[in-house]
């Protein structure tokens, strides 16, 4: 499965893993940049990487004389040509662009995600963020609070970024004036408590010039706080915060070289694990005990959060890849319906009641989301008039919406644990990382819906009436012929002793689904119904026919797995626009080339023929009873 956010991430894990090897002793922080150019985000990220001289000498030599040429600076290095320069070659290979950089002091070593700003780098950002143990938003004094700036704070802190920097940067162009810097502070604090950050810390900058970067300005004398690099070398990283919550360990492998050896492989997404700790395994609820914690090199004491490690258990109990293991009295929640808030990502819209693969921890499940509740309006947060309503979510935009899988997963709220309540969510057909999300909690229906298990099952149903059941899905065109051939197939089973029922798209639309019309969205509900009827029809033994245009591939598909394997023929009414629209049965092709009827099958909205039909029936070559005649020596024997 090829998805932007892990390629990215696949990308930099090697050069993550020699950078570490250098600094074994020191602590990681990850941090995010957030501002445009103008603010000037390349070159406080050029004196950082400056400062800590971790620029090769090559490229410094280049750079002195890039800044010389260019002359806009006199004397002094202009940092911003070196990371434009940086970013320029990175960007080639890296799907969703961000630059990550890597610098080290004495005291700690550092990854910048540097994220573009402007509002259709949304995605970018988000990328960028769900990994920051801090932000730092880059203000241009001069211009004060931005829409941008609110914009990025919003982001920030929806991530679950808990440390953020406000850094007032280019103070050198407004002489240093601390009532002007305390004018942008006051403002930006009455936002972020608006919107719910907390706490910040605030700092008068000059990337430029290098004021509070390594150490205290003499120009801003007035300033009491430690300078950029130390408070990023002192403030807390999310792994030592994350150790102190509950232990739960994704299991993202399960390491069994020989017959001696059984270990379950992960990341330890919080808490801490030794030896003699009870555990549960999530979803089951098996408990164990942990009987050696195992890393690359040996047997370990203990592990913790932001570790990768392999536990070895007391009991030989059921546990695989997307399994939770946590402290056994304290595990996280299982669910199946949700609310989150997700940023989509893609060119295509989201589809409400369509599947997608969401990817949370190591849990790969097909899931839902429903119309959202509400859209963010992100350039007015904590403003009036920031929730919008919204029937789907475009590129970039933030919505909150109720999301269902087709099992439970295990979960914790995004607020208590990113690595168990971030989840992606990627297009089953293009494979596209489509949107990101975040949970807040489960819908308590789903907690107090229980399966009712019944004495008859499916099988009894059939036995009794002496077949195999099937669903017939016939998809086309509309006119395409598949209510006159499908109503053939009945007769011809009928006249067979068959128990069959027929359900036909302009009837159904007439009952069960009459508050459907012919938008994208409700044809995907439309078929999500069709489908959970006849699958309860063929639980009851039928052999069931469906009349439906069912334009989608991604719904057909949806319908086919709800049901046991070989049991949905899918038959594809190959009849072409042309011929459709010339018989034109019912007047409707007629009015769609009008004008008169909006999103028409074939005019104005798409159709996706089936790729692998099981059956394909062409209505030009063979009459409506050839074709059912066809269709039904093609789905014997029915025993
Ligand atoms: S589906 O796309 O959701 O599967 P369905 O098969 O239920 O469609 O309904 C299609 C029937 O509704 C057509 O045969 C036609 O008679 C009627 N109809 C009315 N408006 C439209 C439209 N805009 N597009 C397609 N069919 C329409």
């Amino acid at each position: 499965m090829t998805d932007p956010i892990y390629k990215t991430d696949a990308l930099i894990a090697d050069d993550i893993e020699a950078y570490l090897d250098q600094h074994q002793h020191k602590t990681m922080l990850r941090f995010i940049t957030c501002g445009s150019v103008d603010d000037g985000k390349s070159t406080l990220i050029g004196r950082l990487l400056y400062d800590s001289k971790m620029i090769f000498e090559d490229q410094l030599a280049a750079l002195e004389n890039d800044s010389k040429r260019v002359g806009t600076q006199g004397q002094e290095i202009d940092f911003a040509l070196l990371v434009d320069g940086l970013a320029a070659e990175r960007e080639q290979g890296i799907t969703i662009d961000v630059a990550y950089r890597f610098f080290s002091t004495e005291k700690r070593k550092f990854i910048v995600a540097d994220c573009p700003g402007h509002e259709q780098y949304t995605r970018n950002m988000v990328t960028g963020a769900s990994t920051a143990d801090l932000a730092v938003i880059l203000i241009d004094a001069r211009k004060g609070v931005l829409v941008q700036t609110r914009r990025h704070s919003y982001l920030c802190h929806l991530l679950g970024i808990r440390n953020i920097v406000l850094a007032v940067n280019k103070m050198d162009l407004i002489d240093y004036d601390q009532a002007r810097y305390d004018a942008i502070v006051a403002e930006y604090e009455t936002f972020a408590k608006g919107i719910g950050i907390e706490s910040f810390t605030a700092m008068p900058i000059s990337g430029f010039k290098g004021d509070n970067i390594t150490a205290n300005s003499p120009n801003t004398r007035w300033y009491e706080g430690a300078p950029l690099v130390q408070h990023l070398e002192a403030v807390e990283i999310n792994a030592a915060h994350d150790a102190e919550k509950p232990f739960r360990m994704p299991v993202q492998w399960v390491n069994r070289p020989n017959l001696d050896f059984r270990g379950f492989s992960g990341l330890v997404a919080s808490g801490t694990v030794r030896a003699g700790d009870s555990i549960r395994v999530l979803p089951s609820g098996h408990t164990s005990t942990v009987k050696s914690v195992v890393a690359y090199g040996g047997d370990l004491d203990m592990a913790q959060a932001g570790q990768s490690v392999t536990i070895c258990l007391e009991d030989e109990i059921d546990c695989s890849r997307g399994n939770v293991i946590a402290v056994a009295d304290a595990p996280p929640e299982v669910s199946d319906q949700f609310e989150a808030t997700i940023v989509w990502m893609d060119e295509e819209a989201l589809l409400p009641g369509r599947g997608y693969w969401m990817k949370l921890a190591s849990q790969t499940v097909s899931a839902t989301v429903a119309e959202p509740k509400y859209e963010i309006n992100i350039n007015n947060v904590g403003g009036p008039g920031d929730h919008l309503a919204a029937k789907t979510l475009e590129l970039n935009s933030i919505g909150v919406a109720e999301v269902t899988t087709d099992r439970p997963v295990v979960f914790e709220p995004y607020a208590d644990n990113r690595a168990l309540g971030g989840f992606i969510l990627i297009d089953k057909i293009t494979n596209r990382t489509v949107g990101a999300g975040m949970l807040h909690f489960s819908l308590r229906r789903a907690q107090n819906v229980h399966w009712q298990a019944t004495s008859i099952d499916r099988d009894e149903h059939a036995n009794l009436k002496n077949q195999k059941p099937k669903v017939l899905w016939f998809t086309g065109l509309s006119g395409s012929g598949k209510s006159t051939i499908a109503n053939e197939v009945e007769l011809a089973l009928n006249a067979m002793n068959r128990h069959t029922f027929l359900l036909d798209g302009d009837n159904i639309r007439h009952g069960l689904n009459k508050d459907l019309g012919f938008t994208d969205a409700d044809r995907i509900e439309n078929i999500r119904r069709i489908g959970e009827v006849a699958k309860l029809m063929a639980d009851a033994g039928l052999i069931v026919l469906t009349a439906f245009i069912s334009p989608f591939r991604a719904e057909r598909q949806m319908v086919r797995d709800m049901l046991p394997e070989g049991e949905f023929v899918e038959i594809f009414v190959d009849t072409p626009l042309e011929v459709a629209e010339a018989r034109d049965v019912k007047g409707l092709y007629k009015k769609a080339r009008e004008g008169k009827l909006k999103n028409f099958t074939g005019i104005d909205s798409p159709y996706e023929p089936p790729e692998r039909p099981d059956i394909t029936v062409n209505t030009v070559e063979m009459t409506p009873s050839e074709a059912a005649q066809y269709i039904v020596s093609k789905i014997a024997p029915l025993k």
